[in-house]
């Protein structure tokens, strides 16, 4: 959700400017643009769309300068055009931004009473028309700027440059993050690690509230309060290898490929030594203390809370609720004091789960968050942070995020059936053992690629496509509709197989194909008779199952997808393979933009 990236260099910055923003461009890409100060004179190009329109205006009209900053947008106020595009300017000021200015009628409301035009459509030109207005008063910049900060409310992260001032940038941050990275005479201010992290190791984290003042020497950090803090300065061992495709066409498909090796490394994390039991960091969690869960996340994570529900709820007898984040504070749920407060984030930074993290601080006995980066707010607002491990993910649409949540998610649902004494220490030691398996499991099923490719080429031809599942596969089929529809476009909807008839089975044509997620578990005997009522109707039916499943129950289908067998709650983990490359494959097939699809951004910092 729009990515900021601001350098004070020792050499001309738009190439460096750019090359972050590339780093950056999966958080938007409805436009780009960079501002630099040359010679104390400040200008910036801008360009609509992805930031290659952006490299290729600079190549016609380029950028000099050693002072920078830099935006790639996800829009929410106002059309991508060039105008609305960052970074804005109103004289002597430029400004980027990550967040919504909430009280930005009211100030441009001020401002127009002042006589001041606009000339945009975004709440962020009001920072900068206000900043700037400030400067007219006589304030210098510092100043200006932290007036104008007191004035704003709403989530933001923001960097400021200025007409005349060449060693100088100011950050800003509240509800979207900001780091700062310190260089050799070189310093640097970015939305997140990613962007820094081939320019320097070296990062601190602003805070909640904090102002940065930015010069070739160093930074001075002032507090909400505005009092100097001191942040602490963290190395940062960012794998670049992990933020390039590695010979893949596209970040979807290296990471669907990377799941085997990610989802070992989050065992190998919890389950040290042997791993006949799940260690937590810290100080952990006492299940035994709790007498109810309640989960909130958003889209693919929030599918993963709902997988997670069956695991809790049927090996440790704990009741759960799960809700989807912008719902659950307004909501206003009473949260009882034996409630464990769950939120699961690959980010960490979506701001509908982090204000229903904040709904729930002072009222759950614990706040627990399950995250992929550890220096996120959710972490950090967490009493206690567990990473899922899945290294980088860069490619919009999650899939090894997914798959590593919920490794991580049956894994504290096995402690939490050991920590209250519902499964005795063989059969967690067992369920443990199988979940060793998966690595192995998951190259299964990255193995049936060619028969997935083949009925995801003929899903692609479909407008609308049904995933149906039961049980713990339910919220697959939730998951595989999403996958298709935000990188493919198709219209797809996932079901319980049981919910069929009670309304979508009206859809059921012969054009309709829908997918079933049936491993042969207890369940199987019943999904399938939904499957035959869809076949009934010529529904064109997609079996993903295993060997045995598809030797019963293949007639009539159009087509099969072999899973290899798997310990039953191991099958949401390795189903969502398939689930993940039918979209795959069918977003491929149609030609659409795999990694960036249309209007979505990787991290979404807006409510
Ligand atoms: C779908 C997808 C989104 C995210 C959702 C939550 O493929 O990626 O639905 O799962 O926006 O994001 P995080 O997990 O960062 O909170």
């Amino acid at each position: 959700m729009c990515g900021i990236i601001g350098v004070l260099g020792s050499h001309e910055v738009a190439p460096t400017l750019v090359e972050a923003l590339k780093r950056l461009e999966y958080r938007g890409y409805d436009s780009a643009g960079i501002a630099t100060v040359n010679a104390g004179a400040l200008d910036r190009r801008r360009a609509v769309g992805k930031l290659v329109n952006l490299s290729d205006l600079l190549v016609h009209q380029p950028l000099a300068g050693k002072a920078g900053i830099g935006h790639t947008r996800w829009a929410t106020h106002g059309e991508p055009t060039v105008t609305n595009a960052h970074p804005h300017q109103a004289g002597r000021v430029a400004v980027v931004h990550n967040g919504i200015i909430e009280n930005y009628r009211e100030l441009r409301a001020e401002l127009a009473s002042h006589g001041v035009p606009f000339t945009t459509e975004t709440d962020t030109e009001t920072v900068a028309l206000l900043t700037e207005h400030y400067m007219k008063q006589g304030l210098g910049p510092v100043d200006a700027v932290f007036k104008t900060l007191d004035r704003l409310e709403g989530a933001f992260a923001l960097a400021f440059l200025f007409d005349g001032e060449d060693d100088l940038i100011i950050g800003a941050r509240k509800g979207s993050p900001l780091a700062i990275g310190y260089g050799d005479g070189e310093m640097y201010v970015g939305s997140d690690a990613i962007a820094l992290s081939p320019l320097t190791d070296r990062i601190s984290y602003l805070e909640e509230g904090d102002r940065a003042v930015v010069t070739r020497e160093g930074v001075q950090i002032y507090d909400a309060r505005g009092n100097l803090a001191n942040r602490a300065v963290k190395q940062i061992a960012l794998d670049n290898a992990r933020v390039d495709k590695a010979g893949h066409k596209h970040f979807m498909a290296k990471e669907i490929a990377e799941q085997p090796q990610v989802i070992g490394e989050a065992l190998n994390h919890y389950l040290p030594a042997g791993g006949a039991e799940v260690v937590l960091p810290g100080n952990g969690i006492d299940f035994s203390r709790i007498e109810r869960l309640t989960m909130v996340a958003c889209g693919t994570a929030f599918y993963a809370c709902l997988t997670a529900k069956y695991w809790f709820e049927q090996l440790a007898r704990l009741p759960v609720e799960v809700d989807i984040a912008s719902e659950f504070r307004y909501r206003e749920p009473p949260i009882t004091p034996g409630t464990l407060a769950l939120f699961v984030s690959q980010s960490g930074e979506t701001a509908d789960t982090l204000a229903a993290l904040r709904f729930c601080e002072g009222k759950a006995a614990q706040i627990v968050s399950v995250i992929n980066v550890p220096e996120s707010s959710i972490a950090r607002e967490s009493d206690l942070a567990l990473p899922i491990h899945a290294g980088v993910e860069i490619g919009v649409a999650s899939t090894k995020a997914f798959t590593c949540q919920l490794t991580v998610l049956l894994m504290l649902a096995l402690k939490a059936a050991a920590d209250r004494g519902t499964l005795d220490a063989d059969e967690i030691a067992d369920h443990l053992a199988a979940m060793r398996g998966l690595p192995q499991a998951l190259n299964g099923a990255l193995d049936q690629n060619d028969e997935i490719r083949a009925a995801a080429q003929r899903l692609s031809e479909a407008r609308d496509v049904l995933f149906l599942g039961r049980g713990q596969m339910y919220p697959l089929a939730l998951e595989g509709a999403l996958k298709l529809k935000e990188i493919s476009y198709i219209h797809a909807e996932g079901y319980a197989s049981g919910e069929l008839k009670h309304g979508p089975i009206a859809l059921i044509d012969k054009h309709m194909p829908v997918v079933v997620m049936a491993p042969r578990d207890d369940l199987f005997d019943k999904t399938v008779s939904n499957m035959q009522e869809v076949m009934a109707r010529k529904g064109k039916v997609v079996l993903v199952s295993d060997e045995s499943g598809i030797a019963e129950a293949h007639e009539g289908t159009f087509a099969t997808v072999r899973m290899p067998a798997v310990h039953p709650l191991l099958a949401p983990i390795v189903y969502a393979v398939p689930a993940q490359l039918l979209a795959y494959h069918a977003a491929v097939a149609k030609g659409t933009d795999v990694d960036q699809p249309r209007n979505l951004a990787k991290s979404v910092t807006v409510e």
